[in-house]
């Protein structure tokens, strides 16, 4: 009798308890579409203090920022203080005096949420101090704080395995109780894509990306990549993003000094790739140009379509690229990259045609449906596919559009 009960009760711990106490989880449902924000390092780097993020937050209201969707207002590298002799961090007391609860409070009460940044290793990458050996006592601490997101980045890692690195502080997370969207910053270097999806809602799969349109820069030991060159190492990585789960080509650089065409392209690009949109400029100083890139509602919704599937390149044809995105109710977003200098005329025939995606599953029969055609940016209907389309995209632009099936 007691043998049974004993056994009883081992069955009853396997099934209930077990799967709540295993590694690998993270809070769900959090991310179902790419997380909308905005970051401080792509402008201010390390130089950030508690009234520029307030600023910050107030500026994203007053824009139009937070009713296009975004929403994360999140403090990147060098917010840190020293921890105190028990190990508690604390921020740096001359940039933060208030404290970040205080800030979240703030940010909270405008109907926002509050990001922090740490690194896995034993500094940040801006030197201070990482959370390795401190995991579950800093996960405590930002939830104390009220901290809704974390960028988790990966200098001074040593030996480190990232899969448990990541593991540890998402359990951390996890264990601490307060709901995290959890942001893997890792590089690629340990192909996240095939180990992040149970434990962080979106994974970089590239090193950092730099304010340009077609150029690397090389500091030695690694290199900062253009816009072009973040967009190239994508290829392949779309299946292993979906809803709650993203691939992340990094923060954007939009209003930070590229041209306008590029700076559309830019993002243009990032919305067909499903890539969380955390804007990375002075949003306090944004040219028209600038807001409208960044407000976008009909562009914003290719990038947050419920389907959470990544587009993909279609076509190459020389320095033109045809990009293809399913959305819900049989729609597609299709986007002309121009990736040369110099305009480019286009006649694209439809009929000639039929776009199968084995991925989503979804084929695009252009000769067995007629679709109506949206140009997202002129916010306009330009007929159908019926007729082949005539265009000119300009050198570093796009020709960004909505297709849906005529009934
Ligand atoms: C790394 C990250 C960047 C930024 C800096 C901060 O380079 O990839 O996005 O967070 O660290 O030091």
């Amino acid at each position: 009798m007691v043998r049974k009960s004993i056994n009883y009760l081992i069955v009853i711990s396997i099934i209930f308890i077990i799967p709540f106490t295993s590694y690998g989880q993270k809070f769900k449902g959090l991310a179902l579409t790419p997380p909308m924000g905005w970051n401080s390092w792509n402008h201010f780097a390390c130089d950030v203090n508690e009234q520029i993020i307030k600023e910050i937050a107030d500026a994203i209201i007053n824009s139009g920022m937070k009713d296009a969707g975004y929403i994360y207002i999140n403090i990147d590298d060098c917010w840190h203080g020293q921890r105190d002799s028990l190990g508690f961090i604390h921020p740096d007391p001359q940039r933060f005096p208030s404290g970040m609860k205080a800030l979240a409070d703030y940010i909270h009460s405008k109907g926002l949420k509050l990001g922090i940044y740490s690194d896995a290793g034993w500094k940040t990458c801006g030197g201070r101090p990482g959370s390795r050996g401190h995991e579950y006592q800093d996960a405590l601490t930002y939830a104390s704080w009220g901290i809704d997101y974390l960028k988790y980045d990966w200098c001074y890692t040593d030996e480190l395995n990232a899969h448990g690195a990541y593991l540890t502080m998402g359990d951390a997370l996890v264990s601490a109780g307060r709901p995290v969207v959890f942001s893997l910053c890792e590089w690629g270097n340990n192909k996240p894509w095939e180990w992040g999806k149970d434990i962080g809602h979106l994974w970089r799969t590239t090193g950092d990306i730099y304010n340009c349109f077609d150029c690397v820069i090389d500091h030695g030991t690694w290199k900062s990549w253009g816009v072009l060159q973040i967009l190239d190492m994508q290829e392949g990585l779309r299946v292993h993003a979906g809803p709650d789960h993203w691939n992340d080509p990094d923060m954007m650089e939009v209003g930070n000094g590229m041209p306008v065409n590029e700076d559309r392209a830019h993002f243009s690009m990032w919305c067909m790739l499903a890539a969380p949109l955390i804007a990375g400029n002075d949003v306090r100083k944004m040219t028209k140009e600038t807001v409208e890139i960044l407000t976008n509602s009909e562009v914003i919704a290719v990038d947050q379509d419920s389907m959470g599937i990544q587009g993909f390149k279609y076509q190459t044809i020389d320095s033109l690229e045809v990009w293809v995105k399913p959305l819900v109710k049989n729609q597609l977003a299709v986007c002309f990259l121009n990736r040369g200098k110099t305009p480019r005329e286009i006649s694209y025939d439809w009929s000639k045609h039929v776009i199968k995606d084995d991925f989503s599953g979804m084929t695009y029969d252009f000769n067995q449906k007629e679709y109506r055609i949206r140009n997202l940016w002129l916010k306009k209907e330009t007929g159908t596919t019926r007729k082949p389309l005539k265009s000119t995209i300009g050198g570093h632009d796009v020709l960004m559009l909505r297709l849906t099936p005529v009934k």
